[in-house]
Formats: structure tokens, C-alpha cells, sequence
């Protein structure tokens, strides 16, 4: 995701800014830019693609000061080109922004600062902040005060940056949702995306919390919470070294990338589901509802955790659909002549956008005159070019190579695709009210979850770490999940280990089951849980080990399992995206404890670009 870097002090600010955004590359970005104030004016310079286009730019430029600020952009709203790269600015040019995460109400507000006569330059979210805060100055309010009353009036997630040419040394940072730090210098001071730029400078870091923001100068950094009460908080010493900084602290990127979800589905939704209306808009996607009832069947495709995630799309669109729907891996779907025509609607799921078997597929049905969308991580990728349209899951970079924000975030675009369905269909906007509701609270259901089961589930793993086959099983929706989690467990711990839907164990499995083995399941509340219940009596009176993942406070299934993890309820289509989390714990911890090689495991790629 985007990343941030401000300084005000005593150094040349273009190889501070330019040094910061290169240890901010690992956070993925697809333009680049800085902002230089000199005197009272304000130098802008901004590139597609690579940070060195950005330097090139530099290069022929003469750009001196010490107060300025750059950023990367992994873009949400408008294309990944130069005019929509940061920073923004007001009409002035003065009033200069930066910006992390999602405003979710830009439109309105945009609506109203044209009809006030603001000349908006770009397609970005962001640019809207910058005449906000015009808007108050215009009226003789101080730029603090102006900050101040801009902060009041979005609504969204926010990591925002603004200097004001006409203030300089002040930079205001404000916090709503993505992280931002200030680093505690000499005579100089920082802020940024995260620890990384500023070890270069100090290691006196204080972490800026949700509502609250910074007035940075030179010598000063105050805070202020959400009601502009001052706030004090002394700074805290970070000892960690340069890639234990990318990794916010943590072992693994798997382990980072975990923790990341509640953000990472956050921003997938942000911006796409207006509970008020009931209006689910994606701008990448436009279906009218005739263009919609044309459809006669979807055909999904898709690799690996991607083919999990189609699984529950399945489940998802077809009972709101209700057209038939298949689910294809992309290696199988290329070469089996499937039936499609221009009334067939084919989904390519990838994180990546590049896996080569996924690309073919979608080619195959392209050149057969299907309407082709993608649910994709990567702007501009090869999946998101062939398509005409698509669903950006706005997971962030996802480095360990198995994938966990990808996943969940595709479980998001998924579900909210499922509504817009629903609402393309005229079916009663109350329904999807309380879709979106329960939706919104899932971030705080998974930040709970991990508060609650991670030492738990490392203490699981420890126990179970030795075995030599897992068995996962799970119905219904949650089928899918116990795919998942067996993959996980495989790929990184190359432990022996298969999903089944739980019904089908007796058809075969069963033969597996000893006191030896243990088997995941999962049994939330579902109209299928009496069900699932009576497969694990099954399992159990052959001796299996039983790890239960089910709803909080389920007591029958206390007393049937060996060992429980439990997790908060939820409808049943979003139950995936937290009954998923236990079995990467579950996975990581195991192939922690097995001393594997988590981030990069044996014989696999990130992207799979081959056939
Ligand atoms: O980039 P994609 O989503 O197309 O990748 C598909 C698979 O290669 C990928 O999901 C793979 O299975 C992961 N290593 C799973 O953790």
C-alpha cells in the first residue's frame, strides 16, 4: 500500500524523501512523487511506475529545501498515472497533501467544493482534502484550524500528510485507520508510513493512534486526539535492524501479513457498500441490470488459494444469482473445451494478475466471446489488462509466499459482489443494509479472534507438530476452508494433509482415522452444523485428535473435541473469512516449531508464470 515520508530540518529534504520512499518500496507502489517547499512556494514533481523514473525527473531539476514530503501510490481511485500520483494540491498550490487509505465520502464533498468553485485536477479521493482545507483558510482560519475542521468532515481510513507553503516548517499528520510514526530527531523530525525510512535518523519513534493527529516542526511534535485534546506520549526506543522494520517487528512476513487482514479487508470494502442507500459501486465495474440478466451462466477460474476463494465465490453468487455456476482451476479449464458464449460472465481470480494457467484460461474464454472480469491484487496487471472489468482486492503487497490478505480480501470482493447481484437484481435493499452491516464489523471480529486465539493456537501447534497427516474437513461454505487450511499446512510444513467436505468422509477417509491423526474441522453455525457434529462423533469414535474451530461459548462441541479454537459469530456467508484465520495460525506456528523455511518454502514461487 501507498507509503508516506515527511521531514522538516536541517538536511537537503530531496535524498532524505528519495531515501525513504526506496525503503518503502517492499509496501508495493505503481507511481511516485515529492513536494519541496522553498520560501512560500511549493515545488510538485510526480512519475508513473518506478521510483528512479521520479529520480530521472529529479535529475534535471534544481530542487533545494529542507521541509518536503514524497510518497509512493498503490492506486484505489483513479488509474495508476501521473496526473492521479501524489502529492495533491488546492488551487493555490499552497495547500499540499499525501495521502494512505480510502475517503469514503469524497464525492459528496467533491460535489460541493465545485459548486464553490474549486478546480479539481485529478480523479483521486485525496485531492479533496486540499480544497477542504483551502476552503476554511479562505475564510482567514488558521492552516492548523483549517486541518482540524477537513478532519471532521471525511469519513473513511486515513494516514494523511499536509504542509502548507504559506506555514513553512509545520507538518500535520493525522491517523484514521493506516499506520503512521513520527521519528524523534535533532534538531530535525520525521513521518512516516512506518519505522523503516526514519532508522536512518533515530530510533525515538512514537506511533500515532486512530483520531489522533501531529503538528511536527523542527524542534516540536504535539499531539492531539480526536476532540483536539493534547495528548502525551513519550517516544519508544525500536532496536529492530532494517528487515525486521519491513516486517513491522514481526518473525515473518507470513505472520505480518496475517495480522495485516483486518486492514487489508477493511480497504477492500471501504469505499464499495453505502449502508444508507444499500448501494454496493464498484469503479472498475459497471453491469447495468439488462447488461446482468443477459447472463445465462458464470464460469469462475483460478489457481491455488485463488481456486479456494472461487469456492466460496460459488456459494456466494449462485444464491444470489441463481444461474448455474462452475469453478474451474485455470490448467484444467484451458484444455477442456468448456461451453461459453457472450452469455457467459467468466471470473479470473488471481492475486498476482500473472499466474500463467489463470491468464490462459481467461484468454480461452475471451476469444470464445465471454464477458471477462478479474478479482486481482496487482493494478495493471496482465489479468486486470484482458478484462472489462474489475474487482481490485486491496490486500497491499503480499510477500510471503503463501497467501493469507489475498485471500481474505478476495473472500471480501466476493461477498460484496455478491450483493451488487442482489442489487442488480431489485431484490429489498433492507437485506443488503444488514449484509453491509455485518460486513463492517468483521475487521474488529478478526482483530479479536487474534487477540484471543493466537497464543492458544501456538500452543496447539506445538502439541500437534509432530504428526505426519492432517485431515481438515469442513461443509457448506466452510468446505473451502478446509482446502485452505490444508494447503497452508502442506506448503509450509510439508506435512501430509487433505481437505474433505465433512459428509464425504465416510466414503473413503475414514479409513485414515486413528488416534494418530489430527483432524480440523469446522463447525460454526450453519444449516449443516447438526450435520458436521455428527461426522466428528463419527471420526471421534475411531480415536481421531479433534481441533474444533467453532462459534465462541459452543459447549457441545466442547465436550466432543480434544481441543477448541473459537471464533466470533458471524452470517454464514463471511463465516470464511475468520474461520480461515485459526488454520494459518495453525500452519505457521506449526512450520515455526518444524524450523521451515516459512517466507519462501521449498519449490514454490510467489507467482506461478509458467504452465
Ligand atoms: O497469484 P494467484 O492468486 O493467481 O496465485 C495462485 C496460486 O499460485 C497461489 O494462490 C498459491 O496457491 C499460493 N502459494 C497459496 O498460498
Amino acid at each position: 500500500m501507498c507509503g508516506i515520508i515527511g521531514y522538516v530540518g536541517t538536511r537537503d529534504v530531496v535524498p532524505v524523501l528519495i531515501g525513504g520512499l526506496k525503503k518503502l518500496e517492499y509496501r508495493g507502489y505503481d507511481s511516485a512523487g515529492i513536494a519541496v517547499v522553498n520560501g512560500e512556494g511549493v515545488e510538485v514533481v510526480r512519475a508513473e511506475g518506478k521510483l528512479s523514473n521520479l529520480e530521472s525527473k529529479l535529475g534535471e531539476m534544481e530542487l533545494e529545501g529542507t521541509f518536503g514530503m514524497g510518497h509512493t501510490r498503490w492506486a484505489t481511485h483513479g488509474k495508476p498515472n501521473e496526473n492521479n500520483a501524489h502529492p495533491h494540491r488546492d488551487c493555490t498550490g499552497r495547500v499540499v497533501v499525501i495521502h494512505n487509505g480510502i475517503i469514503e465520502n469524497f464525492l459528496p464533498l467533491k460535489q460541493k467544493l465545485q459548486a464553490a468553485g474549486h478546480q479539481f485536477k485529478t480523479e483521486t479521493d485525496t485531492e479533496v482534502v486540499a480544497h477542504l482545507i483551502e476552503e476554511t483558510m479562505k475564510s482567514g482560519a488558521r492552516f492548523v484550524d483549517a486541518v482540524r475542521s477537513a478532519l471532521k468532515q471525511i469519513e473513511g481510513h486515513y494516514a494523511l500528510v499536509i504542509i502548507n507553503g504559506k506555514d513553512p516548517g509545520t507538518i500535520i499528520a493525522a491517523k484514521h485507520g493506516p499506520p503512521l510514526v513520527i521519528g524523534i530527531g535533532e534538531n530535525e523530525n520525521l513521518v512516516a508510513s512506518d519505522v523503516a525510512p526514519l532508522l536512518a535518523y533515530t530510533r525515538n519513534i512514537i506511533y500515532l493512534e486512530d483520531g489522533e493527529y501531529a503538528v511536527v516542526d523542527q524542534k516540536r511534535v504535539q499531539l492531539f486526539d480526536e476532540h483536539d485534546n493534547a495528548v502525551r506520549r513519550e517516544p519508544k526506543k525500536i532496536l529492530w535492524d532494517a528487515v525486521m522494520a519491513e516486517k513491522e517487528g514481526y518473525r515473518h512476513y507470513m505472520l505480518k501479513e496475517i495480522h495485516e487482514q483486518p486492514r487489508a479487508v477493511r480497504d477492500t470494502f471501504t469505499g464499495r457498500m453505502f449502508e444508507e442507500s444499500g448501494d454496493i459501486y464498484f469503479n472498475e465495474l459497471e453491469l447495468t441490470p439488462a447488461q446482468w440478466s443477459k447472463f445465462r451462466r458464470v464460469h469462475i477460474v483460478a489457481c491455488g488459494t485463488s481456486w479456494h476463494a472461487a469456492l466460496v465465490g460459488k456459494f456466494l453468487l449462485e444464491e444470489a444469482a441463481r444461474i448455474p455456476i462452475e469453478v474451474d482451476y485455470g490448467s484444467e479449464y484451458r484444455y477442456r473445451n468448456p461451453i461459453v458464449d457472450e452469455e457467459t460472465l467468466v471470473i479470473g481470480v488471481t492475486q498476482s494478475g500473472e499466474t500463467a494457467d489463470t491468464i490462459a484460461g481467461m484468454q480461452e474464454a475471451k476469444a470464445k466471446g465471454a464477458q471477462l472480469i478479474a478479482i486481482c491484487n496487482v493494478i495493471g496487471s496482465a489479468a486486470t489488462r484482458m478484462s472489462q472489468g474489475v474487482i481490485y482486492t486491496n490486500a497491499g503487497p503480499e510477500i510471503g509466499v503463501a497467501s493469507t490478505k489475498a485471500f481474505t480480501t478476495q473472500l471480501t470482493a466476493f461477498y460484496l459482489l455478491s450483493l451488487y447481484v442482489r442489487q442488480l437484481r431489485g431484490e429489498p435493499v433492507d437485506d443488503r443494509r444488514y449484509a453491509m452491516h455485518e460486513m463492517r464489523v468483521i475487521p474488529h471480529k478478526i482483530e479479536h479472534l487474534l487477540k484471543t486465539q493466537e497464543k492458544h493456537i501456538e500452543r496447539l501447534a506445538h502439541k500437534y507438530s509432530t504428526a505426519q497427516d492432517f485431515l481438515f474437513l469442513g461443509r457448506g461454505v466452510n468446505y473451502p476452508i478446509a482446502l485452505e487450511g490444508a494447503l497452508k499446512l502442506k506448503e509450509i510444513s510439508y506435512i501430509h494433509a487433505e481437505g474433505y467436505p465433512a459428509g464425504e468422509m465416510k466414503h473413503g477417509p475414514i479409513a485414515l482415522i486413528d488416534e494418530n491423526l489430527p483432524i480440523v474441522a469446522i463447525a460454526t453455525h450453519t444449516p449443516v452444523y447438526d450435520k458436521v457434529v455428527s461426522n466428528l462423533q463419527e471420526a471421534k469414535a475411531r480415536d481421531g485428535k479433534l481441533i474444533v474451530i467453532c462459534d465462541e461459548g459452543d459447549q457441545a462441541i466442547r465436550n466432543l473435541a480434544d481441543d477448541v479454537i473459537e471464533i466470533p459469530w458471524t452470517v454464514e456467508p463471511l463465516q470464511p473469512i475468520l474461520s480461515v484465520v485459526p488454520t494459518q495460525l495453525l500452519a505457521y506456528y506449526i512450520a515455526l516449531r518444524r524450523g521451515a523455511d516459512i517466507d519462501q518454502p521449498r519449490n514454490l514461487a510467489k507467482s506461478v508464470t509458467v504452465e
